[in-house]
C-alpha cells in the first residue's frame, strides 16, 4: 500500500536521479511482492518478463504474452506503490510493427496500470521507442544480455567482451539516451563497459550483472530472496533463503496434521452447547 509519507516516484524523477543516491529497482509480479518491494523503499518496481522463469516455471522468457504481462502488472499497480511501476514488453509485442508496439505499450498502461514500459534492444528499436514516447509513455531501455534474444545470442552470455562488441553496445546506449529513454538497464556486461556507458549517457543506468559503477541496481525478487531455485547467475546475491524456510514451515504443518495437533481449540469454530446438544441428539 502507498506510503503517503513518500513522494510518488515518476519517470522524470528517475531520469533526474543521475549523480544522486543509487537507484533501487527490483522485480515484482503480484500484490505481495509489490508490497514488500515498496515497503523496503524501491524507487522502481519492474514487472519483468522474468515472470516466465520465476513464476511460471518456464526455461526462457519467450512464451510470456501481453495478456500475462497485463494481468501481473495490474496486480502490482493495484497495490498503489510509491515506487514507479514499469511494465516489461514481452517478446513479439514490439517486434512486428511500430503500431503494434504502441498499442501494446498502451495496454500495459491502460489495462495494467503501468507508468512506464521497458523494452529490450539498441539502435534497431529506435523507431519503436520514438513512437511509444510519442504516445506519452515513458520508456526504459535495456541493452547488453537481452534475454529475449537468447537464440540469436546463442545462449545467456555476457555481452560486449570484445572491443567491437563493446563499442556497439556503447553506441546503442548513446542512441537510446538521445532518443529520450528515462533510464537504461545494463544486463550482463563487463564492469569497465558499464562504467563507460554510465559516464557517457545522461539517463541513469541500472545494472544487473554489470558491476558496481552504474547509477542503480536491480535484482529479480525471487533470486534475491532464495525463492528461485538453486541455479542463479553469479551476479545474484541471496539476501534470504525463504525457499528453505517455506519448505520447513509446510513440512511442520503436515506433521501437525498427521499427529492430530492441527487445528487446536483456538483454531476451531464452535457452536453454542445447546445447539450442539440438539444437533447430536437427533
Ligand atoms: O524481466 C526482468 O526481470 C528484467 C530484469 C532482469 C531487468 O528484465
Amino acid at each position: 500500500m502507498r506510503d503517503d509519507t513518500r513522494d510518488k516516484v515518476t519517470a522524470p524523477m528517475v531520469r533526474a536521479a543521475k549523480g544522486g543516491p543509487k537507484l533501487r529497482m527490483i522485480t515484482a509480479y503480484d500484490a505481495p511482492s509489490a508490497r514488500i518491494a515498496d515497503e523496503a523503499g524501491a524507487d522502481v518496481i519492474l514487472v519483468g518478463d522474468s515472470l516466465a522463469n520465476v513464476v511460471l516455471g518456464r526455461e526462457t522468457t519467450l512464451t510470456v504474452t501481453m495478456d500475462d504481462m497485463v494481468h501481473h502488472t495490474r496486480a502490482v499497480s493495484g497495490t498503489r506503490p510509491s515506487a514507479l511501476v514499469v511494465g516489461d514488453m514481452p517478446w513479439m509485442s514490439y517486434h512486428v510493427s511500430v503500431e503494434d508496439a504502441v498499442r501494446n505499450a498502451g495496454r500495459l498502461v491502460q489495462e495494467g496500470g503501468a507508468e512506464a514500459v521497458k523494452l529490450e534492444g539498441g539502435r534497431k528499436r529506435l523507431p519503436v521507442i520514438a513512437a511509444v514516447l510519442d504516445a506519452e509513455i515513458p520508456v526504459m531501455g535495456h541493452v547488453g544480455l537481452t534475454p529475449q534474444s537468447v537464440h540469436a545470442m546463442g545462449g545467456y552470455r555476457v555481452q560486449g567482451k570484445e572491443v567491437e562488441a563493446a563499442r556497439a553496445l556503447l553506441a546503442d546506449a548513446r542512441a537510446l539516451d538521445a532518443a529520450g529513454v528515462f533510464s537504461i538497464v545494463l544486463e550482463g556486461v563487463p564492469d569497465v563497459l558499464a562504467e563507460l556507458i554510465t559516464k557517457e549517457v545522461g539517463a541513469p543506468t541500472i545494472g544487473i550483472g554489470a558491476g558496481p559503477k552504474v547509477d542503480g541496481q536491480v535484482l529479480v525478487f525471487h533470486d534475491l530472496l532464495g525463492l528461485g531455485g538453486d541455479r542463479v547467475p553469479k551476479f545474484v546475491r541471496r539476501y534470504a533463503d525463504l525457499g528453505s524456510m517455506a519448505v520447513e514451515a509446510v513440512t511442520r504443518f503436515f506433521e501437525d496434521v498427521q499427529k492430530g495437533e492441527f487445528p487446536s481449540e483456538a483454531e476451531t469454530y464452535h457452536m453454542p452447547d445447546e445447539v450442539a446438544r440438539a444437533l447430536l441428539s437427533e
